[in-house]
């Protein structure tokens, strides 16, 4: 009999027509993509199962690992961020993991770079205003904002999505492009020709301050009061990773220094959608269906966690 599967999402159709088409799998599907599989439901379907392919919003835990039983032998997410992962059950396990880096770094760079130009021209206000009546005649520094040309850009956290993220500044005529990282990475700085600096000076020198890190203990909350303390009061804050924003210091702080920070780095909130081109779900789809059966035939997968 065929190895069992089980898809936590309806996945986009590159990936569901890869897992049909092997003939390799029986798999089943909640077959919903408004709500996530409750998970009472995910306890139940995984039992037994031999492949798991899940998207961010499974909690992979020791409970569901339980629930699934010594069959399961790979699991595939489809997404490059994995904390909803714990990865030591997993490997306490032996359990193989799949994700998808790489074919997501487009669509993210290029939202990275909508927002930055959304913010520094205030294009939600300006709108707003035209729309309620705001608009009444051209004024001198009316609705003015910041110019990429001849700025300072920041990227905390370089890596492949860094790199896109300048390469496409570039043409804009940036001045200079600075980073940091736990340590220099002279070969990715090198393709944009960008400085190593201190998380300080970062914070002081950016005009634009880029965050696409990874979640990790060290870049966790990260970007807290202190940091916003630092920046230049002009400057633009965008991130694109998750939790390195910290959530309590931000509500904490006193009206005047929240405003501040409001103002000058959180002009725009946008739900989880850097990821949410047709393109890149259906490539990251295809890639996590791919990745399952190749961990089910005992092959490497073609984007494996190291556990
Ligand atoms: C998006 O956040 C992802 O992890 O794929
Ligand atoms: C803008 O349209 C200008 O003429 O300054």
């Amino acid at each position: 009999t065929l190895p069992r599967v089980y898809v936590t999402r309806q996945i986009p159709p590159e990936g569901l027509k890869i897992l049909r088409e092997s003939g390799q799998v029986q798999f089943q599907l909640w077959d919903s993509d408004d709500i996530p599989v409750p998970r009472q439901e995910l306890l139940e379907k995984v039992k037994g199962v031999d492949g798991l392919l899940c998207v961010l919003t499974e909690k992979i835990d020791a409970e569901l690992l339980e629930a699934a039983g010594p069959n399961l032998k790979v699991l595939s997410t489809m997404s490059v961020g994995f904390d909803h992962l714990s990865l030591e059950e997993l490997k306490k396990r032996g359990i193989r993991v799949g994700y998808t880096p790489d074919v997501l770094t487009d669509a993210v760079a290029e939202l990275t770079v909508a927002l930055l130009l959304t913010t520094s021209r205030r294009l939600i206000e300006a709108t707003h205003e035209a729309k309620t009546g705001g608009w009444g005649t051209w004024r001198t520094l009316w609705l003015c904002g910041y110019e990429l040309a001849n700025s300072t850009v920041g990227i905390l956290g370089l890596g492949r999505i860094g790199v896109a993220i300048a390469e496409r500044l570039a043409p804009f005529k940036v001045k200079k492009f600075i980073y940091t990282d736990v340590a220099p990475r002279p070969e990715l700085a090198s393709i944009i020709n960008a400085e190593y600096v201190s998380l300080d000076e970062l914070a002081k020198q950016s005009d634009f301050l880029t965050v696409c890190c990874a979640l990790t203990p060290e870049t966790k909350e990260i970007c807290n009061k202190d940091l916003f303390s630092k920046m230049k009061n002009t400057s633009i804050f965008i991130n694109t990773s998750r939790y390195i924003l910290s959530q309590d210091k931000l509500l904490t702080m006193n009206e005047n220094s929240l405003r501040t920070v409001i103002i000058s780095c959180l002009s725009l909130i946008l739900p989880h959608i850097a990821s949410a081109s047709y393109s890149t779900r259906n490539a990251m789809s295809a890639l996590a269906a791919n990745n399952l059966l190749l961990g089910l035939r005992g092959e490497p997968m073609i984007k494996e966690l190291k556990l």
